[in-house]
């Protein structure tokens, strides 16, 4: 499968696959060289960030990322916390992000979850920011169905572009209900922990049954590009990973994109979808 193409959702492009940037949490100038590098190579289109990682280091990091490449090269999406999405915050919030990553825009700017937010307050908000330029457009992360039948019964609630949650192989609770519910709404779903979650056991999980064992030594491939060949196998989602080191990053894409659809439904037959509700999985 080719991974040069987009998500196509009501009109709009959206690269299929980003990189995270928590890897500078405590700093790590090796990934900034690795991303501006897969950058600059056409590789990677799409940078994930959060006012929130690194108490703004990442944005920063993103930043002098974005200084190297060209910040045309990269969409750029950032979040926003709960807590600063209220009345006298969130401009400042936006604000601050924006000069943190040294640009005039986001592409795509989230509220990093639900919590007590007041929705129609940040719809509102997003809203005056998109009409300021100050960002493309505007989603949401880590809501539910209910949080976004909720968002969507708030006037304007409909043109939430995007749902950032966890998603992969072995985390696939998202598929019996939110993931159509998404799709029928026209929202974008991006996926992180896409190589599965080291805090949830996922990764381990998948990585240690026979199965993947032996489908990684039969084509030389890393779990982790299974993962990633899974989760894009319908080109319906917006997969991010994150990487500290460049090889795994070109690895990750070059294995993803040889993964046979045969392999693809072997997994998908052991790692079944639930057949009931299952809460979303979060961090
Ligand atoms: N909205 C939210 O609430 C939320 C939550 C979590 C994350 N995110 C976003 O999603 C991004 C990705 O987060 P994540 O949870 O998916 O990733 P992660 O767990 O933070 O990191 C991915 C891990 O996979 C490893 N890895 C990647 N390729 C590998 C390979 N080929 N072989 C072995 N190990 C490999 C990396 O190690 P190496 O560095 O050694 O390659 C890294 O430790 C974050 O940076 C953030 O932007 C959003």
């Amino acid at each position: 499968m080719s991974l040069y193409s987009h998500v196509t959702i009501q009109g709009a492009a959206y690269p299929l696959y980003g990189l995270g940037t928590t890897v500078f949490w405590n700093g790590c100038p090796e990934a900034e060289d690795a991303y501006v590098s897969v950058i600059a190579d056409g590789l990677v289109s799409m940078i994930d960030c959060a006012e929130m990682y690194g108490n703004g280091r990442c944005e920063e990091a993103a930043g002098r990322i974005l200084r190297r490449t060209g910040r045309d090269r990269v969409y750029l999406v950032d979040k926003i916390l709960p807590d600063n999405a209220v009345p006298g915050l969130f401009r400042k919030s936006l604000t601050e992000s924006l000069r943190r990553t040294g640009t005039d825009h986001f592409d795509l700017y989230l509220l990093h979850w639900r919590e007590k937010a007041d929705l129609p307050f940040v719809i509102e908000s997003m809203e005056q920011a998109v009409r300021e330029g100050l960002i493309l457009r505007w989603g949401v992360s880590n809501f539910d169905v209910k949080d976004m039948e909720d968002l969507f019964a708030c006037e304007g609630g409909n043109r939430c572009a995007a749902d950032q949650i966890m998603y992969n192989l072995g985390t696939r609770g998202i598929e019996y209900d939110l993931l159509p519910w998404l799709k029928a709404k026209g929202v974008l779903p991006m996926s992180y922990s896409t190589l599965g979650s080291s805090q949830l056991d996922t990764r381990q999980v998948v990585a240690g049954t026979p199965l993947v064992r032996r489908l990684c030594k039969e084509l030389s491939v890393s779990p982790s590009a299974l993962m990633l060949a899974f989760a894009l196998r319908n080109r319906d989602i917006c997969a991010l990973f994150a990487s500290r080191q460049e090889r795994h990053i070109r690895d990750n894409l070059a294995e993803a994109e040889r993964i046979p659809a045969s392999v693809l439904a072997e997994l998908d037959a052991a790692f079944p979808a639930p057949e009931g509700r299952t809460p979303l999985a979060k961090l």
